[in-house]
């Protein structure tokens, strides 16, 4: 095609996309995009603002007068600046989760934000991860893997993640936040989250990280007959 190739890892809220995605990137030497990041930072922006998420005609007068920039720093790590501040940090906490939810729903804010995530696949060997990577960003990746798990299972690992961060939650605050987003970003009309149809399932309910890695890498080694930098 372009003579990259890209990889779209798409899958529910917790199944482990970004941080195996940020494994793989690093051991094939792909650049990793999180497009979840882009409407965390939308999300952030609606509540400084103290906008309504859920109206749409609201959160497309501001998402123009935003600077939404994605930024590698030296360690190759994607940050998120808004109109300049780093808020790589703070669109992590679970409130934002829920606004990114919310204003991700809306079909003309998605529509803006595509040729930003398009861009990254033209010039650049990607691994991209979201909810719509290989139906509608790049549906002409190279390979597309939709990786699932159960609600518990990912619940159970987030809960995990925010602990070992300091922050002051419960499993069952997780487990909710996870369903209620699943819902929603299953059931709406703009973009749902879908496996693509030629997407390969991968499964981790059962599986640590080390074993989801193995599993992923196996699929990018025979699939798009790359090798792992360090192996070459
Ligand atoms: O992957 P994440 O949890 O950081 O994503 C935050 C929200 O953004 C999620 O609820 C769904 C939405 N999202 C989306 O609609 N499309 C994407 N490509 C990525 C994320």
């Amino acid at each position: 095609m372009n003579g990259y190739n890209a990889i779209a890892i798409d899958g529910p809220s917790g199944a482990g996309k970004s941080t195996l995605a940020r494994m793989l990137a690093k051991a094939f030497g792909f650049l990793y995009v999180d497009t979840g990041a882009i409407y965390r930072t939308l999300g952030l922006a609606c509540v400084r603002a103290g906008i309504d998420r859920r109206d749409a005609a609201a959160v497309m007068e501001l998402l123009p007068k935003l600077d939404i920039a994605i930024r590698y720093n030296e360690n190759g790590e994607q940050c998120m600046f808004l109109n300049g501040e780093d808020v790589s940090r703070e669109i992590r906490l679970p409130e934002i989760s829920i606004a990114a939810s919310d204003v991700s729903a809306h079909q003309e804010v998605r529509s803006f934000l595509l040729e930003m995530q398009r861009k990254f696949a033209r010039e650049n060997n990607v691994i991209m991860d979201g909810r719509d990577i290989g139906t509608v960003v790049l549906p002409e990746a190279e390979l597309k893997i939709f990786l699932t798990a159960s609600a518990e299972a990912r619940a159970a690992r987030r809960y995990k993640e925010l602990l070992e961060k300091g922050q002051n939650v419960t499993y069952e605050e997780v487990l909710r936040d996870i369903v209620r987003r699943d819902e929603q970003d299953t059931n709406r009309a703009a973009a749902p989250l879908k496996k693509a149809d030629d997407a390969i399932v991968a499964d981790t309910s059962g599986l640590n990280l080390e074993e989801s890695y193995a599993l992923l890498c196996d699929i990018v080694i025979t699939r798009l007959a790359v090798e792992p930098e360090a192996a070459r």
